[in-house]
C-alpha cells in the first residue's frame, strides 16, 4: 500500500482552526470515527492552551457520537450543515454556540458545487477498502462522499476493517453535471443501476490512511408501543383502502419512509398487513424494520442512501451479505432524495411531524418556534414531490400536555400544498381536495385527541370569516399556555 499510514492524532493534526471539513456517510452509517474523535481531543487541548479551535462541519446527515457528539462536547463546531440529531450539538446550536443551517438533504452537494455554500478543504472518508490507484469501496452510507472527495484539496481515509470488503457491489455512485449541462437521470425503477460500485479519487490527494475496526454504533430502535403500533395500523389500513379504490396501482408503488422510531414502527405495520402487496422502497435511510421485512419477503428491494440499522442488525446482514447485496443499493443523497426521481417513480412518502396545524401545515423541526430538534432532513425532498404525501405523529406529546395538532404551527417546514394525509393513533385525515375549513374539521374529527377537539373548534369559531379562519391574536394561545402553565389544555378560546 503506497499511502502514508497515520495515527488518528497525526491525521487530526493536519486540520487547522476554521477549516471546512466534509465527512463521508449518512447518519452514523459510514461516518468516520477515529479522526473526528482525535480532532475533538485536539480542540480541547487547544482551548486549554488558550487558543481558538473550531471547524465548519459538512456531512451527509446526522453523524455519530464520535463526530457531532465529541466535537460539540469539545465546543469545536463553529458552523454545521445540513442535518444533525446529536443531543450535545443540539444544546450548542440552541444556545447559539454553534451556527446551524438546516437544509434539504438533496441540496447540499449541488449547492456546494454551485458555490452557494462554502467548499470543503478536507474530506474524511470511511471506506471498507482503498486500492493504490484510489478506488474506494464505501461502507454503509453514501451521503455526499463523491462531491466532498471531488471538491476537497486533501482526503484523509479511515479504513474500517469492521466492514467487509465484500460490500463492494452494494453502491451505485455518480455525480451529475451541473446546469446548463445537467442531463435527465436515467433511473426508472429502484433496482436499476446507473453509476459505479466504487468511487475513484486522485491518490495524490490522499494525505494518509488511518486504520480502525469499529461498528457504526447505531443503537437498537425503541420497541413499538400501543400508540406507534396504532399509527402504523392506521397508515396500513389507509393504503389498503387506496389500493381498493384504485388510487394506488394494484402492483403498489415504492415507499419512502422517514427517520425515527415512529417511521420504524409504521413500516413494521405495513409489513404485517397482508392486503398490501410486497413492496419496494426508494428511500433515504434504510432502518431495521426494512431488513426484517426483506427476510420475510415483504420488502423485495430497497434503494437508499444509508443502512442506518442497529449494530446487531448489521452484523446479521454481514452473515448473509450476498442475499442483501441482491436486495439493497446505496446511492448519494443527491440521487436517493432527488425530486426528479421521487416524482417519476411515484413514491408513497411517509414522514414524521412534530406539529401539524388545523389547515395542514407541518412543522418537522422546532419545538415552540425556537428550539431546534434535528432538522428538515429529506422530508421536504420527498413531501413536495411524492405521489402521496403522508405525515404521522402521536396526537399528543408530554403525557397529553401538548397537542400535536394546533391552530398554527410554531415553525413551518411543509406547506399545506405539500401535505395530503395526516395520521395519528386516532385516525387518518385526508386533506386532498379540501378547503381550509374542511381540512380543519377533518383533522379535528379524525386525528385530534379528544381532550383538544372542543378547544380547537372554539378556536375556529373565533373567526367566522376568511378563507383560512385564523385569529392571529389567539393563534399561539395553546403554545403560550403550555409555556406559562405546562399544559395546552389551559388554553382559553372564549370569545
Ligand atoms: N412539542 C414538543 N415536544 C414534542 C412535540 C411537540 N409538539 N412532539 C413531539 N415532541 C417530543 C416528544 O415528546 C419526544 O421527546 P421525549 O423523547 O423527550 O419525550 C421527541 O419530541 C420526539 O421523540 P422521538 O422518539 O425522537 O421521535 P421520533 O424518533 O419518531 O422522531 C422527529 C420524530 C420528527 C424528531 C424525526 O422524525 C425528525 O427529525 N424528522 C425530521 C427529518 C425527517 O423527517 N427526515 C426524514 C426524511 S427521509
Amino acid at each position: 500500500m503506497s499511502y502514508k499510514v497515520l495515527t488518528p492524532e497525526e491525521a487530526a493534526a493536519i486540520i487547522e482552526n476554521g477549516e471546512n471539513i466534509g465527512l463521508s456517510g449518512f447518519t452514523a452509517a459510514g461516518t468516520p470515527k477515529a479522526v473526528t474523535r482525535a480532532l475533538a481531543q485536539k480542540a480541547q487541548a487547544e482551548h486549554e492552551a488558550g487558543r481558538p479551535f473550531k471547524v465548519n462541519l459538512f456531512t451527509g446527515a446526522s453523524t455519530n457520537s464520535h463526530a457531532d457528539g465529541a466535537l460539540a462536547q469539545a465546543d469545536a463546531i463553529d458552523s454545521r450543515t445540513p442535518y444533525q440529531s446529536s443531543p450535545d450539538l443540539r444544546k450548542n446550536l440552541n444556545s447559539g454556540k454553534a451556527r446551524y443551517y438546516d437544509m434539504h438533504l438533496s441540496h447540499i452537494s449541488m449547492y456546494m458545487r454551485y458555490g452557494h455554500v462554502p467548499s470543503v478543504k478536507t474530506a474524511i472518508v470511511e471506506v471498507a477498502e482503498i486500492t493504490d490507484d484510489g478506488e474506494m469501496t464505501l461502507t454503509t452510507g453514501a451521503g455526499n462522499t463523491p462531491t466532498y472527495c471531488e471538491l476537497a484539496e486533501r482526503i484523509i481515509v479511515e479504513v474500517n476493517n469492521y466492514h467487509p470488503k465484500e460490500l463492494k457491489g452494494m453502491h451505485d455512485l455518480m455525480l451529475p453535471l451541473d446546469p446548463p449541462d445537467r442531463q435527465p437521470i436515467p433511473l426508472t425503477a429502484p433496482a436499476e443501476r446507473i453509476g459505479s460500485t466504487t468511487w475513484k479519487v486522485d491518490p495524490a490527494k490522499v494525505v494518509g490512511i488511518v486504520y480502525t475496526n469499529e461498528p457504526n454504533g447505531v443503537a437498537p430502535f425503541k420497541p413499538s408501543d400501543p400508540i406507534t403500533d396504532k399509527i402504523g395500523e392506521n397508515v396500513a389500513k389507509f393504503l389498503e383502502e387506496e389500493l381498493t379504490a384504485g388510487r394506488i396501482p394494484a402492483s403498489f408503488l415504492p415507499l419512502q419512509s422517514g427517520v425515527g422510531n415512529i417511521a420504524n414502527a409504521v413500516l413494521g405495520a405495513l409489513g404485517r398487513n397482508k392486503k398490501i402487496p410486497s413492496f419496494q422502497m426508494y428511500t433515504e435511510v434504510i432502518q431495521d424494520s426494512v431488513i426484517s421485512l426483506m427476510k420475510e419477503g415483504r420488502c423485495t428491494f430497497a434503494a437508499g442512501c444509508s443502512l442506518t440499522v442497529s449494530d446487531e442488525k448489521l452484523a446479521e446482514m454481514y452473515q448473509d451479505l450476498d442475499f442483501y447485496k441482491s436486495k439493497v443499493i446505496l446511492r448519494p443523497q443527491e440521487y436517493s432524495n432527488n425530486p426528479e426521481i421521487v416524482r417519476r417513480l411515484g413514491l408513497i412518502c411517509i414522514n414524521t411531524a412534530i406539529e401539524v396545524d388545523l389547515f395542514g401545515q407541518v412543522n418537522s423541526t422546532h419545538f415552540f418556534g425556537k428550539q431546534m430538534m434535528n432538522g428538515i432532513g429529506g422530508s421536504g425532498d420527498f413531501a413536495r414531490n411524492g405521489y402521496l404525501t403522508i405525515f404521522t405523529c402521536p396526537s399528543t406529546a408530554k403525557g397529553g400536555a401538548i397537542s400535536s395538532i394546533v391552530p398554527m404551527v410554531s415553525h413551518h417546514d411543509h406547506t399545506e400544498h405539500d401535505v395530503d394525509i395526516i395520521v395519528t393513533e386516532y385516525g387518518v385525515a385526508d386533506l386532498r381536495g379540501k378547503c381550509p375549513r374542511d381540512r380543519a374539521e377533518e383533522l379535528i374529527t379524525k386525528c385530534v385527541h379528544p381532550d383538544y377537539q372542543e378547544k380547537l373548534r372554539q378556536y375556529l369559531a373565533l373567526t367566522p370569516q376568511g378563507h383560512t379562519p385564523h385569529c392571529l391574536a389567539k393563534a399561539y394561545e395553546m403554545h403560550t399556555k403550555f409555556m406559562e402553565t405546562g399544559d395546552m389544555r389551559n388554553a382559553d378560546f372564549s370569545a
